[in-house]
């Protein structure tokens, strides 16, 4: 059987991201599960803010297209965000919004969302890690008709949560990571 294919995907740009570190922890965590993992940059996808106007006149950008074709070559997709004013960054949604504009030719619009699996996960400094942009995250994938798993993490404090080699430090973390990396494997598998 070919290799489950995962996608990791920060949802912040900024060099010394909080959220790209703990990405770059659960990718490593992935690969030694088994899985093939593939980490991307959404820096590598800039998008302008979705405009139905822009859409109509020029179609949907090509970054779009091309992120939308890099999530369907795999069999699910761990997105990790950061926590704006309790919800997701302008930056992921956006993204969300325009990926889920793709039409391939012989495909239903927002049939990448449908047949994959995806996790999620943040990390902020607060107390409460981003479980709001959690909440919110869970439920635009799950408008997009995503099967998003149960399990979910939220790294509270994070500035104090890794070593000097960018691990997790805590044994409550890491044991949330782990059973998060089982699950998102677990049921990815089923995608194959
Ligand atoms: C515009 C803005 C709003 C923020 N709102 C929240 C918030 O609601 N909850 C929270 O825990 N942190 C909030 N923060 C702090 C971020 O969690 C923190 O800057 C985090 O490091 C950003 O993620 P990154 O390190 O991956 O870039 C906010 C930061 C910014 C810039």
């Amino acid at each position: 059987m070919s290799a489950l294919k995962l996608l990791v995907i920060p949802g912040s740009l900024r060099s010394g991201s909080l959220n790209a570190k703990l990405a770059a922890v659960a990718a490593h965590e992935l690969s030694v599960a088994g899985a093939d993992v593939t980490r991307a940059s959404l820096s590598d996808f800039p998008l302008p803010i979705y405009d139905g106007d822009l859409q109509a006149k020029s179609g949907v950008p090509k970054n779009a297209v091309n992120l939308k074709r890099m999530i369907r070559a795999h069999h699910g997709v761990l997105i990790v965000t950061p926590e704006y004013n309790s919800s997701v960054p302008a930056l992921v949604k956006n993204t969300i919004d325009w990926v889920s504009r793709v039409q391939d030719p012989h495909e239903v619009r927002g049939e990448v969302f449908h047949e994959r699996v995806f996790a999620i996960a943040a990390a902020s400094g607060g107390r409460l890690g981003g479980t709001r942009a959690l909440a919110a995250l869970r439920l635009i994938l799950s408008a997009c008709h995503a099967t998003v798993i149960p399990n979910q993490l939220a790294l509270s404090f994070a500035e104090h949560a890794y070593d000097d080699m960018d691990h997790l430090k805590h044994p409550a973390d890491i044991e949330a990571l782990q059973a998060l990396v089982r699950q998102l494997i677990d049921l990815s598998q089923r995608m194959m």
